[in-house]
């Protein structure tokens, strides 16, 4: 399936068709229970904070009007596929794009590309979590310095924290990548499955650890706290990259075709 993003309107509303407000209904309303429990708490705050519709694709101006709220940020409409310096230029201006379709119903259980549920609804709670939203801004800023290979690296640690990262919550693992939060399947894999390996997160792992994305992930990394973002935002990221770049990849537990 290939999908194009929809255009908004001259007051930024997209519109969508009745069985795509539908197909919102139904992913929402399933995932809400599978989160339930499973997310991190700073997540379940972020969807109180959002409030997100229940029966309908929520729209960009009432989710930008909470984030500007909580941490300056806003959401913007893309087309499907943008360059890597547009992505990396747009979380230094704390705009967060989303490409603005919606899966089939046909694909409901797995997608290769990001859509508006994954962003909306995987990214956006978090988004109102300062901690979340600074580390996008840095990430942004700190990618545009990189050179091809480093953003290679910078791309698994964003991989291992916002789109797949575990967090320590009293004692037991919780989610807060959301990657992971929006996909019904993951979510409880993740946790529950006696296959993925767990890890405790550390910056120069990481940083060595290839990832596969159009499959079921092999491990996980798992920080103690949201305030954890910060310490790798105080490191000197890319001295630690040039240095993982000289030691090598590490044995994810698959073989990279
Ligand atoms: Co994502």
């Amino acid at each position: 399936m290939t999908y194009i993003a929809k255009q908004a309107d001259s007051r930024g509303v997209v519109h969508y068709t009745e069985e795509e407000n539908h197909t919102w209904e139904i992913l929402i309303k399933r995932q809400l229970n599978i989160v339930e429990n499973r997310a991190c708490r700073d997540f379940m705050d972020g969807l109180e904070r959002l409030a997100l519709p229940l029966n309908h694709v929520p729209q960009i101006p009432q989710i930008n009007q909470t984030l500007e709220h909580y941490t300056g940020w806003n959401v913007v409409p893309v087309s499907a596929v943008i360059p890597l310096t547009t992505f990396f230029t747009l979380l230094s201006e704390r705009k967060f794009p989303a490409a603005t379709f919606i899966r089939t119903q046909e694909e409901l259980d797995f997608l290769k590309e990001p859509d508006i549920f994954h962003e909306y609804f995987g990214h956006c709670p978090l988004l109102t979590h300062q901690a979340y939203a600074d580390f996008m801004y840095w990430y942004g800023t700190t990618a545009l310095k990189a050179d091809k290979k480093t953003r290679q690296l910078l791309g698994r640690l964003f991989w291992f924290t916002i789109e797949f990262g575990l967090i320590a919550e009293n004692n037991a693992l919780k989610i807060y990548g959301g990657g992971l939060l929006s996909s019904k399947e993951e979510t409880i894999y993740a946790l529950e499955s006696p296959i993925p390996k767990r890890l405790a997160f550390n910056i120069e792992q990481a940083l060595r650890t290839p990832y596969r994305y159009d499959e079921i992930q092999t491990l996980y990394y798992s920080i103690q706290s949201m305030d954890d973002l910060y310490h790798i935002m105080d490191s000197d990221i890319l001295q630690l990259a040039h240095h993982a770049l000289s030691q090598g990849d590490i044995e994810p537990g698959f073989v990279i075709c």
